[in-house]
């Protein structure tokens, strides 16, 4: 069939709307109709070429919700009508980090995912005779896409799909960095460095845990305020001595979880600085860039504090997103905030504009035509 997508042709240039062609789903795939898909950093750090493991042409999006329109052989756990969230952390259920309870990082199609194609090593996306690939196996900025059923989290049918987007990937993310990374405990103390998305999922994870205390980090005004809506009970405006306010917040001690969201190492080594002795964790969230380090004293780690790393939360996608997305219809979170602009599919690259001027915390692309 031949659909609308924003393609990515050159790096560092806007993407281009185009027709381009979409094969039918074979076995284990799924065709779905997209409704709305959120726009990420991680699209815009593609599509600026700065990620080395980039390719081109490919269709970028990875943050989408829509509706299954078609199934291929042997698919068994999603049918038509099914409303879904596309999962770029897939959850095969059969490979062995899929049947330990520690990690998502599912290993079923990483390869092929990796590069671009579906887990049979071709793409369904092309144009002129020309392959498109499958960028992080989703490719959302499209009318349609053609997904591994593993990568469908099939969500309760009344969820708006307009907002159940953003638990395709930063919102999970950073409510399962508190949930399930982190399992921040009943009365402790928490620390959010960075409030966008992720960053003020993990706000919201750390209050449905029970936290008694929530300081947010941010340079931001508007975004310590979406931070106090999401429970917040102190904010910070980050600098070179935010290590020291913490302390002196918590009695010297320094907070009992701290999350780093902000892809930014010298805020990473603040999250190891301001957590606990004894057992402070530090969670990491944020993506640093190619070929950086993060600078820890090992001082710290010796008197107790630990380090972590989240990717998606730790979220094991097709189990505890519909999970999640019950917990937001139930009134425990509230994404409507989250979202500050609703775009066109043609107006994709205002997206990226939005995001680099530090616009609003979300933008989503609505297909509904
Ligand atoms: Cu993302
Ligand atoms: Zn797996």
């Amino acid at each position: 069939m031949r659909i609308k997508a924003a393609v990515l042709r050159e790096f560092g240039a806007p993407l281009q709307i185009e027709e381009v062609e979409l094969a039918e789903p074979k076995a284990g795939e799924v065709l779905v109709r997209l409704v709305a898909c959120g726009v990420c950093h991680t699209d815009l750090y593609t599509a600026s070429g700065a990620d080395p493991s980039g390719y081109a042409p490919t269709v970028l999006g990875h943050e989408g919700a829509g509706v299954v329109e078609r199934v291929g052989e042997g698919v068994m756990s999603v049918v038509p009508g099914d409303h879904v969230v596309t999962l770029f952390s897939p959850q095969c259920r059969q490979c062995v980090h899929c049947l330990d309870a520690r990690t998502n990082l599912c290993l079923a199609i990483r390869e092929q995912q990796n590069k671009g194609y579906l887990p049979d090593g071709t793409t369904r996306l092309g144009a002129g005779g020309e392959p498109i690939r499958h960028f992080m196996g989703t490719s959302t900025f499209a009318e349609y896409t053609v997904m591994p059923e593993i990568a469908l989290a099939a969500i309760a049918p009344e969820a708006p799909l307009d907002r159940a987007c953003v638990f395709a990937c930063g919102l999970s993310t950073g409510l399962g960095a508190a949930m399930n990374t982190a399992r921040v405990q009943i009365g402790s103390t928490c620390v959010v460095f960075g409030a966008g998305l992720v960053g003020l999922g993990a706000v919201a994870g750390c209050r449905l845990q029970g936290a008694e205390r929530i300081v947010a980090v941010d340079l931001s005004p508007d975004r310590l305020e979406l931070a106090r809506g999401q429970g917040a009970t102190d904010v910070l405006a980050g600098g070179p001595d935010t290590v020291q306010q913490i302390l002196d917040l918590t009695n010297g001690f320094g907070a009992d979880y701290t999350f780093e969201a902000t892809g930014n190492v010298g805020v990473m080594r603040q999250a190891v600085e301001s957590a606990r002795m004894g057992w402070g964790l530090a969670t990491v969230c944020g993506v640093a860039g190619k070929g950086e380090t993060l600078d820890v004293v090992p001082r710290f780690l010796i008197t107790g504090r630990r380090v972590a790393g989240s990717s998606f939360g730790g979220v094991k996608g097709r189990d505890e997103v519909p999970q999640l997305i019950d917990r937001w219809l139930a009134g425990e979170i509230d994404v409507d905030p989250l979202i500050s602009h609703r775009l066109r599919l043609d107006e994709v690259n205002r997206g990226f504009e939005l995001m680099k001027a530090q616009d609003g915390i979300r933008s989503v692309i609505m297909f509904d035509s």
